[in-house]
């Protein structure tokens, strides 16, 4: 084994890949011109690298190229999509959806709005991990302005039914804003096939670079218009002004680029992986349960909870395979994490659960060795747990009346 941990963690970031770095690295050294210096070469050969970038940006999700906006990530596209939106729309309506288990980036700012008296509405989402589409459709009124569903989710990878999502919001006039940022890359995304009018994307979560990242808005039917959350050059259609970061956004084309021609063996690859982790783990450990749907789910994603074990003592027993866990560490506590309590998980669970996140750089002797380690860790942990010991002598834990000393 190397001296640093088998790297499974891919819904945190991923690793660059070499050949975008190499597309990058020209744009640090001589060409280093500002994208915004139209009177000489510098400039010109800048502006030409951000405008191929855009355009393979615009592949990707079935945008044209004139529609994309760079920013300095996803937490950033998102509040441009949503306060720019907010504010735009402000006659129009004060009405934001969006559902229980968003990225921090999404609820955040959305509850910064509710403070500037926009009224939000969380969805809760059924035990799957899905958005229920009549839940949805209820909870439109005549106030509403935006809908923001994320297409996969961060923690369990399950894929919301985006292209119903749009019809619904098409059909109403309201518009549909999704973070796209664990989606995009991995499975296809097409926003006019799916009526999306936003969609938030980000370099580092596709072989990118860090610090970039693209907002796609919509240019017609209908042509989105959104408040600037900066003030400055007017850069990117007075959307977002600021200098361009020419090699990060070199560098968020080519992992669009290499995405776009790899995506359909690539997905095929980590599913398979996927599938031969998950049915090792489950074949060989009982009192072990998938969160989220399999059914619509990113084919890299995996999150399991090992019923009677800690997360935290888990990650300690497997400290040479990079996962997370469902516990967030928030200051002094351990918060069990808000997902997996949105798809009705109690705390045990939440916090027996492991984010298994396969890439593209990983091989399939990493994923047998990980699956060998994670079911004899878990066995170990479970021969100290006084629970477990109970389960399996049959007796039924949720009739034991436990006294308090
Ligand atoms: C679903 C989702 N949205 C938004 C973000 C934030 O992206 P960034 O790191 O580019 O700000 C992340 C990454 O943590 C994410 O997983």
């Amino acid at each position: 084994m190397s001296a640093m941990p088998i790297y499974l963690d891919n819904h945190a970031t991923t690793p660059l890949d070499p050949r975008v770095l190499d597309a990058m690295i020209p744009f640090f050294k001589e060409q280093f011109g500002n994208a915004a210096s139209r009177n000489h070469a510098f400039g010109w050969v800048a502006e030409e690298a951000v405008e191929k970038s855009r355009q393979q940006i615009a592949s990707l999700i079935g945008a044209t190229a004139k529609e994309i906006i760079f920013t300095s990530g996803a937490t950033e596209s998102n509040n441009l999509a949503i306060k720019g939106v907010a504010e735009m729309y402000a006659e129009r309506g004060n009405h934001i959806i969006t559902a229980a288990t968003e990225h921090k980036a999404i609820l955040d700012t959305c509850k910064r709005l509710e403070k500037n008296g926009i009224r939000v509405t969380y969805l809760p989402v059924q035990a799957n991990g899905l958005v229920d589409l009549d839940m949805l459709r209820e909870a439109l009124t005549g106030k509403t302005i935006l809908v923001s569903i994320m297409y996969a989710n961060n923690e369990i990878g399950v894929v919301q039914p985006i292209g119903e999502i749009g019809k619904l919001c098409k059909e109403r006039g309201i518009l549909l804003h999704t973070d796209a940022v664990q989606a995009a890359g991995k499975i296809p995304v097409d926003v006019l096939a799916d009526n999306i009018d936003l969609l938030s994307l980000s370099g580092h979560k596709l072989y990118g670079p860090k610090g970039v990242g693209a907002l796609y808005v919509r240019r017609r039917s209908p042509r989105v218009q959104l408040t600037a959350q900066m003030d400055g050059g007017g850069h990117e259609r007075g959307m977002r002004s600021g200098t361009l970061n020419v090699p990060g956004i070199v560098g968020l084309g080519a992992a669009c680029e290499i995405a776009r021609q790899e995506m359909p063996e690539e997905s095929k690859r980590m599913a398979y992986l996927r599938d031969k982790l998950k049915d090792r783990l489950m074949a060989e450990l009982d009192e072990t349960f998938i969160n989220g749907t399999m059914e619509s789910r990113l084919p890299n994603n995996l999150n399991i909870s090992f019923a009677y074990v800690e997360g935290e003592s888990l990650l300690m027993g497997i400290n040479d395979v990079a996962v997370s866990s469902g516990s967030a560490c928030t200051s002094a506590t351990l918060e069990p994490s808000y997902v997996l309590k949105a798809l009705g998980a109690g705390d045990e669970i939440a916090h027996s659960s492991i984010r298994f996140g396969i890439g593209r750089f990983n091989t399939e002797q990493e994923v047998d060795y990980v699956a060998g380690k994670v079911i004899s860790v878990v066995k170990k942990l479970r021969e100290l747990s006084p629970l477990y010991e109970m389960v399996k002598e049959g007796i039924d834990l949720s009739k034991v009346e436990w006294t308090a000393h």
